[in-house]
């Protein structure tokens, strides 16, 4: 397995730009499946979660062609289904990835029935898929679980029924849930209403590519969606959306080494929340230049102050503090000049990166979903091993800040959703080797 060696202390510059987004692209790359016409997407990050997504969607019998983009992009893929193809999303690919459930619903609605594998929990807690299901149901899907699938069928004649569904848990909105709900109403018969419907982003983008296949979606982006179900969709071409929580960790590795980082194919205008947090710390992230609706793809220029300030966080659905960015953020924190607090609302077990953050002089204090943050003067190399994608991010980042050298082992969470981030980041003054982690142990 890959690990990191990483030689702290040495501040980043230069210009780097996002990349298309991991969670735009899975329910993008799944609503493929609700049409048989190409859908061809630009901009679909190279990443393991991608690739085992394109393996499952073979699976169902899509045929995937790859088509050379321009030289600092990433191929064009277009994704054929075959609507007879299998409706089974087999364990051994659903429990490499959870986000494998965004193809129930396309499934469901195009083909008249699903068979899912239920997602494992994973290390930031209990994934359940309640609202997922709930969903279904109050399309009128008959949803039963046997030996570990969730086995749904569409009413007899196939075809899903509009309804008003809630879709709030106790952790708030469903970002996959609300992805995979208004996906499958596009084909259902009559409106559909989504009550407290994720406001994320990648649930716009989403939209936009459903209402290209000739959806009729009002509302994304908002806790109310509505869907008026059509007969059948359309094939689209759509650029994935820049990837906001790359964009974030990149701020947040600018910040912690007191770099100067120019970010391009930044989605500035969907990182308030960060943005309103850094300018407490001490941290200014100004737009210099703003393409697309809103600064969706802006230029922008990271700078830092010399000494940090504590701040209070917490993570909430969108539009407030991403729970993807917590972990990220808590390194930064790690050294700011004084008493930080940081609250995890969405997934309150995701805390696997306090331990090790500890290991390298960090001073932190759990209780519970909270997280008492003690600046420290300095972090200090150390081995530590990475456990889930952005707890892997911000040992990246602690590892860049810390003195002396830090080594990382199962870098594989990261390359789940960091396309070569350590190449990239080695471009901008940072040194990484990434080697054999049994060269660790020889
Ligand atoms: C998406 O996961 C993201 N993944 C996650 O990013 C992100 O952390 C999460 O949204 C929250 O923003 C993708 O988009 C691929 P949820 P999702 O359903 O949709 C509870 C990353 O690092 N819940 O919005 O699976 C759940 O336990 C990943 O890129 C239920 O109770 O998350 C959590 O507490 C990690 N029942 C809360 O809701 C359900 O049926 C929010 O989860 C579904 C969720």
């Amino acid at each position: 397995m890959d690990a990191f060696i990483i030689n702290g202390g040495r501040r980043l510059s230069g210009t780097i730009r996002v990349n298309g987004s991991k969670n735009a692209a899975l329910p993008i790359l799944a609503a493929s499946l609700l049409t048989d016409q190409p859908v061809t997407l630009s901009d679909v990050p190279d990443l393991a979660d991608i690739s085992n997504m394109l393996r499952l969607l073979d699976d169902l019998g899509c045929q995937i062609k790859r088509t050379p983009a321009s030289q600092d992009a990433p191929d064009d893929l277009t994704i054929t289904a075959d609507p007879k193809g299998k409706s089974h999303a087999k364990y051994d690919i659903v429990r490499t990835m959870r986000a494998s459930i965004c193809v129930l619903g396309p499934l469901l609605a195009k083909r008249g029935e699903a068979r899912v594998s239920m997602p494992g929990g994973c290390a930031i807690g209990d994934r359940p898929v309640d609202l997922h299901l709930r969903g279904m149901e109050a399309l009128g899907a008959q949803i039963t679980l046997e030996s570990g699938d969730i086995i749904a069928r569409a009413p007899s004649g196939g075809r899903l029924r509009g309804n008003t569904v809630f879709l709030g848990g106790q952790f708030g909105p469903t970002v996959l849930g609300t992805a995979n709900v208004m996906s499958a109403a596009t084909l259902a018969e009559g409106l559909t209403v989504i009550e407290n419907a994720a406001c994320e982003p990648e649930v716009v983008d989403l939209a936009n590519l459903l209402n290209a296949m000739g959806a009729h979606i009002t509302g994304a982006g908002s806790p109310r969606v509505v869907i008026e179900g059509v007969k059948s969709l359309k094939g689209a071409n759509h650029r994935v959306m820049p990837d906001r929580i790359e964009a974030g960790t990149l701020i947040l590795a600018s910040a912690i080494t007191n770099g100067q980082l120019t970010i391009t194919n930044c989605p500035i205008d969907s990182l308030l929340a960060l943005g309103d947090r850094l300018e407490r710390v001490g941290i200014h992230t100004r737009a210099t230049s703003e393409t697309g609706p809103r600064g969706e793809r802006s230029t922008v220029e990271v700078s830092s102050e010399r000494v940090l300030k504590p701040v209070q966080i917490s993570t909430h659905p969108h539009p407030g503090f991403p729970t993807d960015l917590q972990a990220q953020m808590m390194a930064l924190l790690c050294l700011a000049d004084g008493n930080s607090v940081i609250t995890e609302r969405i997934f309150p077990e995701r805390f696997m990166h306090v331990a090790e953050l500890s290991r390298m002089g960090a001073h932190l204090f759990r209780q519970g979903p909270t997280v008492v943050v003690s600046g420290v003067r300095k972090l200090v190399g150390a081995p530590v091993m990475a456990s889930d994608l952005r707890a892997s991010a911000s040992l990246v980042l602690a590892g860049l800040a810390a003195e002396g050298q830090t080594t990382i082992r199962r870098v594989y969470h990261l390359d789940r959703g960091y396309e070569t981030l350590d190449k990239r980041l080695v471009a901008l003054g940072a040194d990484i080797e990434r080697i054999n982690d049994q060269a660790l142990d020889a």
